[in-house]
């Protein structure tokens, strides 16, 4: 008999790129798992669009029917854990979660964000890195943990800012590597090559004291 395949949640709460990424790559067979559910904050979502369309079930949730963001957050946790889901990828959700909402997940749970971390947390990234001069840019895939895109980073994609570069022509230029670092990470996260050991990411049974980069063969192949 087979042993079942990880199964995973993803939230999204825009057009979903990244989530059509992790399909893409799950279709050509390089991403063993199973989608468990696609949620959204947003009934309007792309990405929850996207999930119907692979036959995934999804989930939306209206933060404006809950009292507080920790009753929003608990609710969404617990539907997430009821869809069997083990591991957890934020992908574009566009909201702070609440850090006790949060907890049972940490260390099965990663976030895209569009930066190199530690490098500007939070939003419009891509116009702070151009105002601040920067040369290089990238993205990072983290641990999510109660800060703010504050956890352990796992793995990064760069790419050099060019002159005349606007925010909009960076983005661009940007998402086909952050399509290409969300499922090499998430692989290596369901694999189990990577975990959460002691409050810090560990690779391969050794503590990860640099983030991986995509260039490199571990973080893109497929064992
Ligand atoms: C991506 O740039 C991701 O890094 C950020 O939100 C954006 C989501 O894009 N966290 P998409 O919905 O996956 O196309």
């Amino acid at each position: 008999m087979t042993a079942p395949l990880p199964r995973v949640a993803v939230l999204a709460s825009g057009r979903g790129s990244n989530l059509a990424a992790l399909l893409d790559v799950r279709a050509r067979g390089e991403l063993p798992v199973d989608f468990a559910l696609v949620g959204s904050d947003k009934a309007t979502a792309g990405a929850l669009r996207l999930a119907e369309a692979a036959g995934i079930p999804t989930l939306a949730l209206d933060p404006r029917s809950y009292p507080d963001r920790r009753a929003f957050d608990l609710d969404l946790f617990a539907r997430i854990t009821a869809s069997g889901a083990e591991w957890l990828v934020l992908a574009g959700f566009m909201r702070i979660l609440d850090g006790e909402a949060l907890a049972p997940w940490v260390g099965r749970m990663i976030n895209i964000h569009p930066s190199l971390l530690p490098k500007y947390r939070g939003l419009h990234t891509h116009r702070r890195a151009l105002e601040a001069g920067d040369r290089e840019h990238g993205a990072s895939v983290h641990f999510v943990t109660a800060e703010l895109d504050g956890g352990p980073v796992i793995a990064q994609a760069r790419l050099a800012i060019e002159a005349g570069d606007d925010e909009h022509q960076l983005a661009q230029r940007l998402l086909p590597l952050e399509h290409q670092l969300l499922p090499a990470v998430l692989r290596l996260l369901t694999s189990q090559r990577l975990q959460w050991n002691d409050h810090a990411a560990q690779f391969d049974g050794q503590p990860l004291l640099a983030p991986l980069d995509l260039g490199d063969h571990s973080l893109l192949s497929a064992e």
